[in-house]
């Protein structure tokens, strides 16, 4: 299984991955990163690991057809065959998406399909997971398609909410779940117990 990583920001869910795939956890290699953000965590992270790494975004491809088919030239010529979003603010193109069918894979930060869709990502899920009084929050790791959060749902980590928490100790918690549940969705795909379309 070679992995490609799309993330924006600090790269902690890649990092986990990479780093279980280095540890023989995961029968995977991490084989490209790209990130729409130069400055981004991820992008060092990548360099660190002396992973192939990419800049794409708005700068470098102004249009978003360039772009979509930048993206999808460069996880071809390092052969990809899962692109895992680790933190991805923007949507994925249709000319990825018609590429690599049901083989991009996105964590969020919370129980889908609630407090998912456009604007919801980051702390804004922990902000509206305590403003609406949930008992429960997790982790979902889904197959991405063309709406944002709304593809089929592979794995799914809980945590309870509690009074005492703010979007500071949710977002802590929430993480250390996701860099599990990524890894191990990843090793449950790669035993054949979760079948990609
Ligand atoms: C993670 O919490 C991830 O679920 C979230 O961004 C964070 C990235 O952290 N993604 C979204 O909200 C996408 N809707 P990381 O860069 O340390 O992996």
């Amino acid at each position: 299984m070679r992995l490609g990583f799309l993330a924006s920001h600090n790269g902690s869910n890649m990092q986990a991955i990479i780093d279980a795939c280095r540890a023989g956890r995961l029968a995977a290699s991490p084989v490209v990163v790209i990130s729409n953000n130069a400055d981004s965590g991820a992008l060092q992270r990548a360099r660190n690991e002396g992973i192939p790494c990419y800049h794409l975004s708005g700068r470098t491809h102004p249009d978003p057809e360039d772009l979509d088919r930048e993206i999808v030239d460069v996880l071809l010529k390092h052969d990809v065959n899962l692109t895992l979003l680790a933190g991805y603010m923007k949507k994925v193109g249709p000319v990825t998406l018609a590429t690599f069918p049901g083989h991009v894979l996105n964590i969020h930060p919370g129980l889908l399909p609630d407090y998912g869709g456009p604007g919801m990502y980051g702390r804004r899920v922990h902000e509206a997971v305590l403003a609406a009084g949930a008992r429960t929050t997790g982790a979902t790791v889904h197959v991405v398609d063309a709406i944002y959060d709304n593809g089929p749902v592979l794995a799914v980590r809980e945590t309870a909410v509690q009074k005492s928490d703010t979007v500071e100790t949710l977002a802590r918690r929430v993480l250390a779940l996701e860099h599990a549940l990524y890894t191990e969705t990843i090793s449950r795909i790669i035993c054949g117990e979760i079948r990609l379309s």
